[in-house]
């Protein structure tokens, strides 16, 4: 039986070198921010609590703690004293709660589950302090695990501090500690500020810990895991390597990617089994995309997008793309096909619908088996307000029409091709709403006669 979890996430930090109006740790991996993935791989483990450490006046970063889930506790950390202040800023909970600590950095967002599980089983192994430590290609301004002759960690070095032997160290620590400790508080409340940056480092815990007798062990893992994101260019390096794993699991489930490097997926995409991908597919938060489906090149797929939280679903056998445009609240039917330079959005398809060439659909319902023709637009807007199409089943949209709504076309009914339907039509009638025809037998061939007479 474990022991009962707290779970600390540091977010104090500015975040100056992204050069944003945003926080660092709001910026988003995946269509996610940073802290919602921390945050969402620290649930997996069942803390009893859970605090988020914020800066002051972050109230943004509090907010996305909380949206995490109602049960997360906020702390603000009154000035940046260092990694040890922080957690210390979290003392309400760290001083009530009996059992473990967890120390985790908000900026921190590609760390996997297996790598905190293996720090908690060294704490259920008898350490007091668990350090999670990776191989840097380059150690420059990471703390040095220090080892002795056993190879067990003696003591955290912070790169400022460090001697030129001890720079020379490439095992380092990735900021993520565990604490199996009588009184953290109290531990941490004996850290002082007497090193190069006259900040209080939560990696003095170490020697502290030991000099009180506690064993300290290490899990190494890779340096992919640990990525630190300070600048936008490391965000887009974070965002890589989430996609190319994320790619692998889908693979593994039983989708194919014809090029898995150029499809993009959200953090919360759901793909089943025997659906094909083409390339250069993006696909954006908020999307569900059943057995069967095969999305065709260059389509561009968002169920969520900023307050629109309507959410996308793409249905068993349906066919996508390629070019197809599908927007928050598109709901695709079974075996429905939306064609090239296709929008859909806020738009039930139902089963067997088609919608094959250059058409925007918005804001209503097609029925089963209806067929909206090229160029068919549902006029949605009128500078105010949005306004429902409703298409019957078995409807037939004749090319370049333009539906303007609220208006219904009745099932199995005919709209002739180019057009402009502002009243609804009755089922299996034929509405046609353009200028009649005018054909003048000879006309083309006088026309010609007379431009070449006259110059
Ligand atoms: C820290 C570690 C270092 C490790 C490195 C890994 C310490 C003293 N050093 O150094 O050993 O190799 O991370 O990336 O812990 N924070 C606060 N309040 C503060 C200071 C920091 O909330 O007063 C938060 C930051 O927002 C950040 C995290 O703590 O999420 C780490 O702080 P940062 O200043 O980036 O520490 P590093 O110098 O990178
Ligand atoms: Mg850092």
């Amino acid at each position: 039986m474990a022991s009962p979890l707290l779970t600390i996430v540091l977010a104090a930090g500015k975040g100056t070198r992204m050069r944003s109006d945003t926080p660092k740790v709001l910026h988003a991996i995946a269509g996610r921010s940073m802290l919602g993935h921390v945050l969402d791989r620290v649930r997996t483990l069942s803390p009893e609590r859970q605090a988020v450490v914020v800066g002051p006046g972050m109230e943004a970063v509090a907010a996305e703690a909380r949206a995490a889930g109602a049960e997360v506790e906020t702390y603000v950390q009154p000035d940046q004293r260092g990694t040890a202040d922080a957690v210390l800023a979290a003392a309400p909970a760290l001083k009530t709660h009996q059992g473990d600590v967890l120390v985790l950095f908000a900026d921190t967002p590609l760390l996997r589950v297996e790598t905190l599980s293996r720090l908690r089983d060294l704490l259920e192994g008898g350490a007091g302090v668990a350090v999670l430590g990776f191989e840097a290609a380059d150690p420059t301004g990471y703390g040095r695990l220090l080892t002795d002759a056993t190879g067990a960690v003696v003591a955290i070095r912070e790169h400022a501090d460090a001697s030129t032997d001890e720079r020379r160290v490439r095992l380092c620590n990735a900021g993520v500690m565990a604490f199996r400790v009588p009184d953290l508080a109290a531990l941490l409340g004996r850290i002082g500020s007497g090193n190069a940056k006259g900040e209080l480092y939560l990696t003095d815990a170490v020697a502290l810990a030991r000099g009180d007798g506690h064993v300290v062990r290490t899990v190494v893992c890779s340096e992919d895991e640990v990525l630190g994101i300070n600048s936008r260019d490391q965000l887009a390096v974070a965002e890589s390597i989430w996609q190319r794993r994320r790619r692998l699991e889908v693979m593994h489930d039983g989708a194919t990617l014809v090029a898995p490097d150029t499809v993009w997926l959200s953090h919360d995409t759901a793909i089943g089994r025997d659906v094909t991908i083409e390339p250069n597919v993006f696909i954006g938060p908020g999307v569900v995309i059943e057995d069967r489906v095969t999305i065709r090149a260059n389509s561009h797929i968002v169920g969520v997008h900023g307050k629109d939280k309507a959410g996308l679903r793409i249905r068993e056998g349906a066919i996508v793309g390629p070019f197809a445009r599908l927007r928050p609240g598109a709901d695709i039917g079974r075996d429905v096909h939306i064609g090239n330079f296709v929008e859909v959005k806020n738009v039930v398809m139902e089963t067997g619908a088609k919608a094959n060439h250059l058409a925007y659909i918005g804001d209503g319902r097609v029925g089963a088996e209806a067929n909206i023709g090229a160029g068919t637009i549902f006029c949605n807007y009128d500078g105010f307000q949005k306004h429902q199409t409703d298409v019957g089943a078995g409807a037939f949209i004749g090319s370049n029409s333009a539906l303007v709504a609220p208006v219904k076309i009745g099932d199995g009914a005919y709209v002739g091709s180019g057009s402009v339907i502002t009243k609804n039509v009755p089922a299996d009638a034929l509405a046609v709403a353009r200028a009649p025809q005018e054909t003048r037998e000879g006309w083309a061939a006088k026309y010609r006669a007379r431009r070449k007479r006259k110059p």
